[in-house]
């Protein structure tokens, strides 16, 4: 048996989206969002569910937050809902949602608890994307008085406030192969809309640095360990231009205030790129103090010969249309399990690997900020439910991500996805991701055998590897 020890001053935690838990919809003036129309449009989620109740956190987040104290958590990951406290995206901010995220702001800090907010997960108001959403400049001005507004509100009380959750979802699963609200599949609308979110994270950036000069700054990537299947030529580049869509696309302007050429080269034929305006990039750049990193499982992919059958398994969901823009010519193949109930491939040296980049941006602190793994859970007749796949799946990544810290990687936190079982966006309620199970039923909140095995290791820093 080994044990591998983490310093006192690791930060473990939870995660959660808002729209994934908070239900009550309709609630208090919330506005609706894209992802309130996508998933009440016919055909567009597993068995038509919606967000409309989800784990009913609005009204349950005190003993939501209850459940994070017992566990021991240092941290608490959530997303703000912007129609909640903006209802239509501009114009007055709507104090009974302010209240709402103040109220759970102080129950954190009350538990001690430090709040991460983020302040976009995936929710943009209806109206926004009524007006064309992200592929227009405006919505990148309409989220910076967003941020002002809840900022101004919340300010330093919030440890860290995190701009956008995934950018890569919201443009290219949103816009290009439409498995994602708003569901458009327009190629150069998805490039168009990676721009102006990394314009909106860089303007809602120095919004946090005016407005609350204390609190940390960051922002959550679901970056892509992208594997070629020879090393042919062809294969090798086809890694490099999905490197460059997935990675390099928020990377480049984020932490070096530049687009990479070969993007720009590479999608030429989709879009001439003229709606970035001189200046942008270096917006986008505002310095960080912590980047986040989202990882579940890896890529592997190879030049398409232009007849053989494809398999397009790349894990982010079936759609005709697909989200890898101007990349027509890269396959992404089936990978070795064991898969978790996603259907994604378990791969937790990938990880090791994905954080080696904390050495290409030195100085660079990360975060994991999702890391988990949906299994089919079953409720035992001891009324227990023993998840030890999901507790295996989190005991290898938290050992891949020790690795990483041995070879000098500056990872100074963990957020398993998720707190609770929750709404997982196209796929509802099937796929359950949390360490606490949620009877949709009643809202009655188990822990599973993970949050146990979870705060065991929060309260002692020591891992338990034996089964490596
Ligand atoms: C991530 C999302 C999160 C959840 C997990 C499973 O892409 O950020 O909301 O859906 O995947």
């Amino acid at each position: 048996m080994t044990a591998r020890t983490f310093p006192e001053s690791f930060l473990w935690g939870s995660a959660t989206a808002a729209y994934q838990i908070e239900g009550a919809a309709t609630e208090d003036g919330r506005g609706p969002s894209i992802w309130d129309t996508y998933s009440h449009t016919p055909g567009r989620t597993l068995n038509g569910e919606t967000g409309d109740v989800a784990a009913d956190h609005y009204h349950r987040w005190a003993q939501d937050l209850d459940h994070v104290a017992e566990l021991g958590l240092g941290a608490y990951r959530f997303s703000i809902s912007w129609p909640r406290v903006q209802p239509g995206g501009s114009g007055r901010f709507h104090q009974a949602g302010l209240d709402f995220y103040s109220r759970l702001v102080d129950g954190l800090l009350e538990r001690g608890i430090r709040p991460v907010a983020t302040m976009y997960h995936w929710d943009l108001p209806q109206e926004l994307e009524d007006a064309g959403g992200w592929p227009v400049r405006d919505t990148a001005l309409r989220f910076e008085d967003y941020a002002s507004g809840i900022v101004a509100a919340l300010g330093d009380r919030v440890h860290t406030w995190t701009t956008l959750n995934e950018p890569w979802c919201s443009a290219y699963l949103g816009y290009g192969s439409g498995v994602h609200a708003p569901g458009r599949t327009e190629p150069a609308a998805a490039l168009a809309a990676v721009h102006h979110l990394n314009l909106a994270h860089g303007l809602a950036g120095r919004v946090v640095r005016e407005l609350a000069p204390t609190a940390e700054l960051s922002v959550t990537l679901n970056l892509h360990v992208i594997r070629p299947a020879s090393d042919s030529a062809a294969d090798v580049d086809a890694a490099r231009r999905i490197d460059a869509l997935a990675n390099r696309a928020f990377l480049g302007p984020m932490l070096t205030g530049a687009y990479p050429a070969d993007l720009l080269a590479d999608t030429a034929g989709v879009t001439d790129w003229s709606f970035v305006r001189s200046g942008d990039e270096k917006v986008a750049a505002v310095p960080l103090d912590v980047l986040g990193v989202n990882y579940y499982s890896s890529t592997l992919v190879r030049a398409w010969d232009g007849h053989s059958a494809r398999s397009d398994s790349d894990g982010h969901g079936a759609s005709a249309h697909s989200p890898w823009v101007g990349a027509d010519d890269v396959d992404f193949l089936p990978q070795p399990g064991p898969y978790t109930a996603m259907g994604w491939n378990i791969d937790p040296p990938a990880l090791t690997e994905l954080l080696r980049l904390g050495r290409e941006y030195p100085g660079q602190p990360l975060m994991i900020t999702e890391n988990g793994a949906a299994f089919d859970d079953a409720v035992s007749a001891d009324g227990r439910i023993h998840d030890d796949r999901r507790i295996d799946y989190l005991r290898r990544h938290i050992g891949a991500m020790a690795d990483a810290r041995e070879q000098g990687v500056d990872v100074r936190g963990y957020f398993v996805w998720s707190l609770l079982d929750n709404f997982e966006w196209g796929y509802g309620y099937e796929r359950r991701f949390g360490i606490i199970r949620v009877d949709y039923d009643t809202q009655e909140r188990t822990w599973k055998d993970s949050a146990h095995w979870y705060r065991r290791l929060a309260a002692t820093g020591e891992l338990d590897q034996a089964r490596d």
